[in-house]
């Protein structure tokens, strides 16, 4: 009998779950909560663009069409090729938009105790001969009407981790926007707007961001330009953190290759590749020290304090990378805009207090640019405490970053970070289409919790306490993509010279023919 398969979410991730596997020869439906495809692509602010070079952001086996020339194209030019790229692939009839997943819950009949099973799913392949997912869909545009509840094979969440639940600070009683007399709102509310409409919200008004990340820096730019001297915009954050040239993102990449990969600790090395290591990471350290060394010559760092305390390596595991907007420093130079690092901040009637100065920051606006609490989301969409427990107890990353290995018959893409996060998951949805397609077995559970146990520990050792971005594919992207090839039965070599292999940059292009070899 067919399987019956949902995906959840159309943004890229469901995209690409859902080309590969109709190429299996499934039929999946995908449910959408908005009404198009794009995901966080459909809303964005006027300044957006891709922050790594076009080639590392492409479909595999769907290029950039010539007409985009720009090595960083922009919003549009992006939101375009993910069009193309649906209509191309025939997935749009897959697609039920308006159509919002509240929850989902896993049926065993019976008194089957499935969280006593050894293998994944009680068998270690995709499909359960009895387990089933319920999932409920509601009408996003009438709430009130009736629910819908399909029982489905196997679940593939796309929900998008920079989306949907903004992370907005909490304060204690009187100090937080109740109290404030202005306009408050996040990022994701000012990137949702349309363009004037955004543009008319923040004129000629006193604007304070928080934050200190992409979507900050890319508003507070966007602002100050808008409103120059006379109404300059202020950013307040609590960690300063290195923020790139966009030339300097298309380096880095070009570097990453396999013999940059001997400098790094893998999980599962021997004592020999332990040596090498050893021998080795000190270029990694130099590498790091002359970015910070760069960075501190091109951009005023030191004369408005804003050399952070971590290195660059610490930044780049952590899969930080933010792109410096265009004149940002210049703008802080004229005084259009003013950085100002606090540990904390409250609000008052007329604006916010900050840490280190009695006077308020008089402020019309506060945009909360905080990121967002991608775990809860996650969590959220389970019905029983026992997955909802599996989730905020979950080791980063998941199995192959996309597995859980106590919940059966799922997968998650787009919740592994990655600084060319299409590639990433595009590796991934190949993955998986070829074990919903029987091509592989998954190890016992035991077996995956250990390997989710070694990348932990590896993703510490770089990244200390923010190893929770899951970031695994920043040093080590090739070493993740040859397990993939592994075990879908490909050569993980895929480059045709020796001295290619070992120094030439891998990128989505050299896995174009994964896919059709079956
Ligand atoms: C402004 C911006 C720019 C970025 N630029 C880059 C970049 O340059 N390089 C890079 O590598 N990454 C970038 N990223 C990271 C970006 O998150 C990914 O590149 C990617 O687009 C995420 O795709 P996704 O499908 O996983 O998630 P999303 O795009 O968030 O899509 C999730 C989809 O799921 C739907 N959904 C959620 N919950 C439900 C539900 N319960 N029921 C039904 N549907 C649901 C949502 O409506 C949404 O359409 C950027 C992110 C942002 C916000
Ligand atoms: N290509 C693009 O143009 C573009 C544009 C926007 C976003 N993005 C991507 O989208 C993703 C999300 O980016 P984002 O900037 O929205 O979120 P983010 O990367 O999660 O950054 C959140 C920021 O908010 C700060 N913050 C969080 N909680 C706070 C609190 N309680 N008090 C004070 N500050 C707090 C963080 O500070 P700490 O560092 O101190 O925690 C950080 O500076 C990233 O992957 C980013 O690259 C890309």
């Amino acid at each position: 009998m067919e399987k019956k398969i949902a995906i959840i979410g159309a943004g890229i991730s469901g995209l690409l779950a859902c080309k590969h596997i109709l190429e299996k020869g499934f039929s999946p439906i995908v449910f959408e909560a908005r009404s198009g495809i794009g995901g966080v692509w459909s809303q964005t602010i006027e300044s957006t663009k891709l922050q790594i070079p076009k080639k590392m952001y492409q479909f595999s086996d769907f290029a950039w069409p010539p007409s985009v020339t720009e090595t960083f194209p922009d919003d549009e030019q992006v939101m375009e090729y993910i069009k193309a790229y649906a209509v191309h692939f025939n997935i749009l009839p897959r697609i039920r938009f308006n159509c919002k997943v509240t929850c989902i819950d896993y049926v065993v009949p019976g008194n089957e105790d499935f969280p006593s099973w050894d293998l994944w799913g009680g068998i270690g392949w995709p499909f359960s001969p009895t387990g089933r997912w319920n999932v409920t869909v509601q009408d996003a545009r009438d709430p009130a009407a009736p629910v819908e509840v399909y029982q489905l094979d196997f679940v593939i969440l796309c929900i998008g981790k920079y989306s949907d639940l903004p992370n907005i600070p909490d304060f204690p009683l009187n100090s937080g926007p109740e109290v404030f007399n202005g306009k408050v709102l996040h990022s994701m509310d000012y990137a949702a707007m349309a363009n004037d409409c955004a543009a008319e919200l923040v004129t000629n008004k006193r604007v304070t961001i928080i934050g200190f990340q992409k979507s900050a820096v890319d508003i507070a730019a966007e602002v100050a330009e808008r409103n120059g001297v006379d109404h300059p915009c202020t950013l307040i954050f609590r960690t300063v953190h290195w923020i790139v040239p966009d030339y300097f993102i298309a380096l880095t990449f070009k570097s990453l290759n396999r013999f940059t990969e001997f400098m790094v600790h893998k999980p599962d090395q021997g004592f020999f590749i332990w040596l090498l290591v050893i021998l080795l990471s000190p270029l990694l350290w130099i590498f790091s020290k002359l970015v910070e060394a760069y960075l501190k010559r091109k951009q005023p760092l030191k004369k408005y304090n804003m050399v952070p305390e971590h290195g660059f390596l610490k930044q780049i595991s952590s899969c930080m990378f933010t792109v410096l907007p265009a004149n940002f420093y210049d703008k802080v130079e004229e005084g259009s805009l003013v950085l100002k690092k606090s540990e904390s901040f409250k609000f008052c009637k007329n604006g916010l207090v900050i840490d280190s100065e009695e006077t308020p920051i008089a402020t019309d606006i506060v945009i909360f640019a905080t990121g967002y609490k991608s775990d809860e989301k996650l969590k959220n969409i389970f019905q029983t405490s026992y997955f909802q427990k599996c989730i905020t107890e979950s080791l980063a990353p998941f199995y192959r970053e996309c597995i859980h290995p106590h919940i059966p018959q799922l997968a998650i893409l787009g919740y592994a970070d990655s600084p060319a996060f299409l590639y990433t998951t595009e590796m991934r949805s190949k993955w998986l289409a070829h074990f919903l397609a029987g091509k592989f077995k998954l190890p016992t559970i035991g077996e995956m919790e250990a390997d989710v146990k070694k990348w932990e520990k590896c993703m510490k050792y770089y990244a200390n306490e923010s190893y929770k971005r899951s970031c695994i594919s920043v040093l080590l992207q090739i070493y993740c993509n040859d397990q993939i090839c592994k075990d879908m039965g490909f050569n993980p070599r895929r480059k045709k010279w020796l001295l290619a292999e070992l120094f030439a940059p891998y990128c989505p292009d050299d896995y174009k023919y994964l896919c059709w070899q079956t």
